[in-house]
């Protein structure tokens, strides 16, 4: 099945280098983290979704990837999953509201996480028109909160439904 224009998309503002390490919250089915792996040799992308359902399609979806390490997989919520100490350099996610709901704890385990000069995107399908905006609003003050800065608005012709990211730094 081919990747979907969001994801793909999104994958494209990720532009993942290859000994880079990466983290997907709420990776669902595990698309966008392929596309993640597939510019990997040295890196990993590790892909963290509450739902064990979606966690095991991941790991179908991903399987050589997952065999030969380039994808790691844990079912847990972001805030309770084993993240290991090496920081990322770059957490990504897709359509997962928490990033814009207060009190939002998820923010704290990407400032523990984010490697000092990492980057964060915060993506999401624009559902209706001028509905970006409020969640950018929402995005800018919790991250913001713990001390990461948007640097960029981006925004996607995708089909069906347009899409949007936040990028953040620290700083
Ligand atoms: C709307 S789905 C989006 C899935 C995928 N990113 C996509 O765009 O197709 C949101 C996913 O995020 C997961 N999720 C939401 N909050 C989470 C959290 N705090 N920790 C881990 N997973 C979370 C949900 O289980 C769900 O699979």
């Amino acid at each position: 099945m081919p990747a979907s224009e969001r994801l793909a998309w999104t994958a494209g503002l990720v532009d993942l280098g290859p000994g880079e390490r990466a983290l997907e919250v709420g990776c669902g089915h595990g698309v966008l983290l392929g596309l993640l792996a597939g510019r990997l040799t040295t890196g990993e992308a590790v892909g963290v979704d509450r739902s064990p359902t979606m966690v095991a399609a991941a790991a179908r979806r991903n399987r050589a990837a997952v065999e030969d390490g380039r994808v790691r997989l844990a079912a847990a919520d972001l805030t309770d999953a084993e993240l290991g100490v090496r920081p990322f350099d770059v957490v990504v996610s897709f359509n997962v509201r928490a990033f814009w709901t207060p009190p939002a704890p998820e923010w704290d385990v990407v400032d523990r996480v984010l490697a000092p000069d990492g980057r964060v995107l915060v993506a999401f399908s624009v559902m209706a028109p001028g509905a970006d905006g409020p969640v950018e609003d929402a995005v800018r003050e919790l991250a913001g909160q713990r001390g990461l800065r948007p640097v960029r608005s981006h925004r996607g012709a995708t089909a069906p439904i347009a899409s949007a990211a936040v990028e953040l730094r620290r700083g």
